[in-house]
C-alpha cells in the first residue's frame, strides 16, 4: 500500500520557510536576508478550550495501549480517564489510539508560520536550540492551539570556529574567545528568557574550562540546564567532562569508546543524536556541500548510526530531536529539512537503526522528553497531565510509521485546528 502525504500549508500557501541551521550555520543566507521574507502573522486561528470526552479511545501508558475507555479534558488538563460530563464536546475514539503530544528536542523554528507546520504533525512541545532576536522567539511563545515554545538564547559560540565562519553576521563581541566573561555571557541568556543555555562545543569553540563555568553557572545562579551541541568525538568528550545536561547530535568522525558512553550514563547526561540530520545531510548533495561532508574523510552516515546505536546499548537516555530548520538556501539553491515530519522520522530512525521497540521510540517523544527537559507537566495521558494529545488512526506499536496517521490533535486541551493528513 502506497501512503504519501499531504503538508497542507506548504503545498497550499507555497510559503518559504528560511531557517539558520544549527550544525553549521547557513552560509548562503544571513539570518537577515532569511527574516524578510518570513510572515510571522498566524494562518489559522486558535478555537477555544472546550471541556471534551475522547469516548471509547485505547490509550497508549507507554508500554502498551488500554482497553477502550473516555478520556475527558478540561481547562486544559486531563481530568478523568474513565468518563465525561455529559455537556462536553464529543469525540468518537472508536477504534482510535491516544498517545501523547510529541515533544520536538531540537529544532531552529523561526517563526509562527513554522510553529503551525510543526504542530500539524501533533507536535504539541518545541526545544528551539539558538535564538539571536530574543523579541522573534518570544513572538512564538503563549499560541493557544500551537505547541509550546521553549528557547535557548544565544549559542556559546567560539571565535574562530566553524559556526562563527557560516554565520558571519552574529555581531563579534557575542562571540566568546579566550579572555571572554562566560558567566556573565550565561547570565545575559537567562537574564533575556532563556529557558536552557546552549553552548557549542567544536574546534575553535569554547574551552572546556568555560564549558564547566557555563555549566555551573546555569545550575547554580538559575537552576537551569545546558545543551551542548557535539558533532564529533573530541566535542562529545569535551560535552561529557563539562557535566552539561543534554548532548546534542551525534560524533560521525569516529566511534565513541566504551568508558565516554560509561561516562555520559553515570553522569546522568542525556543524549538527542538528531539522526534525522544526519540522514538528510548524507543523502542531498547541497546539504552535503553544506555539512562541510568531504568524501574520503573520516565522517561518515555509519558512524552517526553506529554511535546511537551504542549509546542506547550503553543505556544513555536517548530523546528525540531533528535539527529541523525548514527550508534555507544555499548559495542560492533551496535545501529543506522539514518541521514535524521529521520528528516522525527520528522515531522511524529509532526503531530501524538505534534498536529500539516502538514503545520506547514513542517515550522519547513523549514521557522520557518531558522528564529529561524537565517539563513534569506533560509527556503521559494522566489525570492532571496537560491535555497534549495525539489521536491516531492505526496501531503505532505495529508499524512506528503509523504515528503519522493522525486524525486529531490537542494542545493543551485545544484542538488543533490544522492536521497534516496521512492519505492512502
Ligand atoms: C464511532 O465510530 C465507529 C467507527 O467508525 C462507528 O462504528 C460508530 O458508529 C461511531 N459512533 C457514533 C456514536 O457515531
Ligand atoms: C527582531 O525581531 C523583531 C520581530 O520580528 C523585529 O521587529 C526586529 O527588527 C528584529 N531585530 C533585529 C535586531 O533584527
Ligand atoms: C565575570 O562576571 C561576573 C558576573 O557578571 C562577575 O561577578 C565576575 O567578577 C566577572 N569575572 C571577572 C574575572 O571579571
Ligand atoms: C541580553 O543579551 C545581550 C547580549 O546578547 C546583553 O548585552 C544584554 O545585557 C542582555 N540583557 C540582560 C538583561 O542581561
Ligand atoms: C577526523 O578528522 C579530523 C580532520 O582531520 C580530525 O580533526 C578529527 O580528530 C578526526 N576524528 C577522529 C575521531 O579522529
Ligand atoms: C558558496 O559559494 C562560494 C563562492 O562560490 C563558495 O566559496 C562556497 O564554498 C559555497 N558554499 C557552499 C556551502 O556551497
Ligand atoms: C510500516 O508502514 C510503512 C508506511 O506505510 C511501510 O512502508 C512499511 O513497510 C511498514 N513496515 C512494516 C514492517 O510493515
Amino acid at each position: 500500500m502506497q501512503k504519501t502525504y499531504i503538508r497542507l500549508f506548504l503545498l497550499a500557501l507555497q510559503l518559504p520557510e528560511i531557517a539558520t541551521a544549527c550544525l553549521f550555520h547557513a552560509a548562503g543566507a544571513t539570518e537577515v536576508d532569511a527574516y524578510k521574507t518570513i510572515n510571522n502573522e498566524r494562518r489559522s486561528l486558535p478555537t477555544e478550550a472546550e471541556r471534551t470526552a475522547i469516548q471509547d479511545v485505547r490509550v497508549f501508558d507507554g508500554s502498551k495501549f488500554s482497553l477502550p475507555q473516555t478520556v475527558c479534558l478540561d481547562g486544559g488538563y486531563i481530568v478523568n480517564l474513565n468518563g465525561c460530563h455529559t455537556s462536553s464536546e464529543m469525540i468518537n475514539g472508536t477504534g482510535k489510539f491516544l498517545i501523547p503530544g510529541l515533544i520536538e528536542s531540537h529544532t531552529h523554528l523561526n517563526d509562527v508560520q513554522s510553529l503551525e507546520s510543526i504542530t500539524s504533525y501533533g507536535v504539541t512541545t518545541v526545544h528551539q536550540m539558538n535564538c539571536r532576536n530574543t523579541t522573534r522567539c518570544d513572538s512564538m511563545k503563549n499560541q493557544p492551539g500551537l505547541a509550546s515554545f521553549f528557547r535557548a538564547g544565544m549559542s556559546a559560540v567560539g571565535s574562530g570556529s566553524m559556526h562563527e565562519k557560516q554565520d558571519p553576521t552574529r555581531p563579534k563581541d557575542t562571540l566568546i574567545y579566550p579572555d571572554t566573561n562566560v558567566t556573565q555571557f550565561t547570565e545575559w541568556q537567562f537574564r533575556n528568557g532563556s529557558d536552557f543555555h546552549k553552548i557549542t562545543a567544536e574546534a575553535n569553540g569554547p574551552s572546556l574550562e568555560q564549558q564547566i563555568e557555563m555549566v555551573q553557572t546555569a545550575h547554580s545562579q538559575y537552576q537551569r540546564q545546558t545543551m551542548t551541541h557535539a558533532s564529533s568525538i573530541m566535542a562529545y568528550q569535551q560535552a561529557a567532562g563539562s557535566l552539561t545536561d543534554g548532548i546534542q547530535h551525534i560524533p560521525d568522525d569516529g566511534i565513541l569508546d566504551a568508558s565516554t558512553i560509561r561516562k555520559i550514563r553515570d553522569q546522568n547526561q542525556f543524549v538527542t543524536p538528531t539522526l534525522n540530520v544526519f540522514e538528510y545531510a548524507y543523502k542531498d548533495p547541497v546539504l552535503q556541500l553544506f555539512f562541510g561532508i568531504e568524501p574520503g574523510s573520516n565522517r561518515s552516515l555509519e558512524n552517526a548510526e553506529t554511535n546511537s546505536r551504542l549509546l542506547y546499548q550503553g543505556g544513555v537516555t536517548i530523546v528525540a530531536g531533528t535539527d529541523a530548520v525548514g527550508s534555507m538556501s544555499v548559495n542560492g539553491t533551496e535545501a529543506t529539512v522539514p518541521f514535524g515530519l521529521t520528528l516522525h522520522y527520528e522515531l522511524q530512525n529509532f526503531v530501524n537503526i538505534v534498536g529500539m521497540s516502538p514503545a520506547e521510540a514513542i517515550n522519547a517523544a513523549t514521557r522520557v522528553a518531558a522528564k529529561w527537559q524537565r517539563i513534569p507537566d506533560r509527556g503521559s495521558i494522566e489525570v492532571g497531565k496537560r491535555a497534549d494529545l495525539v489521536m491516531l488512526n492505526s496501531n503505532p506499536l505495529l508499524n512506528i510509521s503509523n504515528t503519522l496517521d493522525i486524525e486529531k490533535s490537542w494542545v493543551a486541551g485545544v484542538e488543533v485546528s490544522y492536521i497534516t493528513k496521512l492519505s492512502t
